[in-house]
């Protein structure tokens, strides 16, 4: 008997504290402006750090005065970046390292090479990213393994790399780089969604561990953009670029470190993307097709042609 009155309070203590967190305390924390906080002095690892939103990113943590490794397997465009952020004539800074992310070892070497260099990364973002845009059946194994390497199993070993030191701190930051194709599968980018998909699950699950073992002061992120003009998905369009138009890379990359400063959790953007998600929630399959038909997502990939050599 006591025990049904201790878990009838229990239930009715849970009930409050749900209402208030889902009714009062999140509406008024996305109303209200948000403080940001100080990035000074904080190491932000950045992978894939030579172009595109990883560029943009070093960018931006430069000017607030973090000191910024990148990563990346171009070292022409990394070099760029580094005197892009030398020559802004901050005293920041910034340092480079070649390194392929899906090769596990080489993270774990870099990783090390980045502790006795730098120090310990305090902010790291798992941006590296590939899409391979052929149909899965034509794709070569390797290409999917690639794909697949990069864009999800890599996070494996930078988190393994860098979260121990965070956790002992109790301080630190970890944002995966997912992307709409994270929420939703798309016909033409089977082992591109699934690698998202993945990366999504990932920070999920992460996170969950982080809050478990109350770890407040280490914060996860998760970014998934719509489509971004870096040239990595050239060609693909919806039927309603007009309606909701491909992001421009200043803009994502902005947002993702807003995102960082706020601590923000989820940064799906443009915001429309929240209908969707709402919309396959509760449809069935066959009007959510007719949905995706109507906006022409079944035929996102069809001019798709991919980097062209151009870079934001
Ligand atoms: N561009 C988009 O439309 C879009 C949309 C949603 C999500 N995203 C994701 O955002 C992230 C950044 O995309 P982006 O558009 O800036 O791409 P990008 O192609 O401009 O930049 C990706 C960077 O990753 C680097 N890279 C690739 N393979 C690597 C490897 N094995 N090791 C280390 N670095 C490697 C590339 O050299 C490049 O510098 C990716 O994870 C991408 O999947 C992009």
């Amino acid at each position: 008997m006591l025990q049904a009155i201790r878990l009838f309070f229990e239930f009715i203590s849970f009930f409050v504290k749900l209402l208030f967190l889902t009714f009062v305390f999140s509406p008024l924390k996305w109303l209200l402006p948000k403080s940001k906080k100080d990035v000074a002095g904080e190491v932000v690892l950045i992978t894939g750090g030579g172009m595109g939103m990883g560029r943009l990113m070093a960018i931006q943590f430069a000017k607030l005065n973090a000191s910024i490794v990148i990563w990346d397997v171009n070292k022409n465009a990394m070099d760029s970046v580094v005197a892009e952020i030398k020559s802004s004539g901050k005293n920041t800074q910034i340092f480079s390292y070649v390194v392929d992310v899906s090769k596990r070892q080489e993270v774990f070497d870099a990783a090390e090479k980045v502790r006795q260099e730098v120090g310990d990364v305090t902010i790291l973002i798992n941006n590296a990213g590939l899409v391979n845009g052929t149909n899965l059946l034509n794709t070569p194994d390797e290409r999917i393994q690639l794909l697949m390497d990069v864009n999800t199993t890599s996070h494996l070993w930078t988190l393994k790399a860098f979260l121990p030191f965070m956790l002992t701190n109790n301080h630190g930051h970890i944002v995966t780089v997912a992307s709409s194709a994270g929420f939703f599968g798309v016909n033409g980018l089977i082992d591109y969604c699934s690698s998202k998909f993945a990366a999504v699950g990932l920070n999920e699950s992460l996170t969950m561990e982080l809050h478990s073992k109350n770890k407040t002061g280490v914060k996860t992120t998760v970014v998934c953009p719509y489509l971004v003009k870096t040239g990595m998905f050239e060609g693909a369009a919806s039927r309603f670029d007009w309606l909701i138009p491909p992001l421009t890379p200043e803009y994502a990359s902005r947002r993702i470190v807003d995102s960082v400063l706020t601590d923000a959790q989820l940064l799906l953007m443009p915001r429309i993307l929240f209908a969707f998600v709402v919309l396959k929630a509760i449809m069935p399959t066959s009007a959510y097709f007719l949905i995706a038909d109507f906006f022409g997502v079944t035929h996102f990939m069809d001019k798709f042609v991919g980097r062209t050599g151009k870079t934001a």
